[in-house]
């Protein structure tokens, strides 16, 4: 088991809410984030129009503001496109990378999701790159396997040494209330461990594993006490500040 590395509790806010929303959802995560007892790192992802008006409500506080995808170039003709130095621009200091929703719906591969990320972290952004594998993939037992292969596409030289952060997301996991077992969890994350400490050395140790896929408030303290789970990658329960902010009360 790694040295106890700080735990991360990200938010990904996905495609929901409005303004006035996204700013009362954070207001209340930054109240319970600064009440909280938590060594936890935390992070809200809202989605691109809401990021400079959650960024205001964050500021001076502990809460970080991550965005959900950005660009692998820095400017240019990329129509609806957003570059990651506009995300540090807008105060973001994290960006979900290859999350398994851009991987399906805008066919997105491991290259390009390592463009992103060496992108992200040009601009001092820290990547939370996502991987995970779909439920016929575990199926024929090929798991381990599927996300081995997308961490040696999805990650770029400097990834592990820059600080970036990983996510294992299980695509079958996503918003379907199931979750793997605890000790298919940890076997995961003992996999990914493995495969960054082979690749990257030291950096690879320090590098922080997320869980991510029906995270919720009653399965979070078991998920995160998990050997080599290093906090949690939150959709659907980001989005009520209390559900939020009792996982983030579960890290240990
Ligand atoms: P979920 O989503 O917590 O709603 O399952 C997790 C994610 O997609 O990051």
């Amino acid at each position: 088991m790694a040295r106890a590395l700080r735990p991360v509790i990200a938010g990904n806010w996905k495609m929901h809410g409005t303004l006035a929303s996204a700013r009362a959802l954070a207001a209340a995560v930054r109240a319970g984030a600064e009440a909280a007892e938590t060594r936890a790192e935390v992070v809200v992802c809202p989605p691109h129009p809401h990021l400079s008006a959650v960024a205001e409500v964050l500021s001076g506080g502990p809460v970080a503001l991550g965005a959900q995808d950005c660009h692998a170039l820095p400017a240019g003709a990329h129509t609806g496109d957003v570059s990651a130095a506009m995300l540090a621009d807008c105060g973001c200091r994290h960006v979900i990378l290859g999350h398994s929703e851009r991987r399906a719906e805008h066919h997105e591969t491991d290259g390009i999701v390592r463009g992103k990320a060496l992108a992200a972290l040009e601009a001092g952004l820290t990547p939370i790159l996502c991987v995970g594998e779909t439920a016929a993939e575990r199926a024929a037992g090929l798991a381990e396997e599927v996300v081995v292969v997308q961490l040696a596409g999805s990650l770029p030289e400097r990834f592990c040494a820059d600080g970036g952060i990983l996510a294992y997301e299980p695509v079958w996991a996503i918003g379907s209330g199931r979750t793997p077992t605890e000790a298919e969890i940890a076997a995961m994350h003992a996999a990914i461990r493995r495969a960054l400490e082979a690749r990257f050395g030291e950096a690879g140790k320090a590098t922080r594993i997320l869980y991510g896929g029906s995270v919720k408030p009653g399965n979070a303290a078991a998920i995160l006490r998990l050997p080599e789970v290093n906090g949690a990658l939150v959709g659907g329960a980001s989005l009520e500040a209390e559900a939020f902010l009792a996982i983030l009360r579960a890290a240990p």
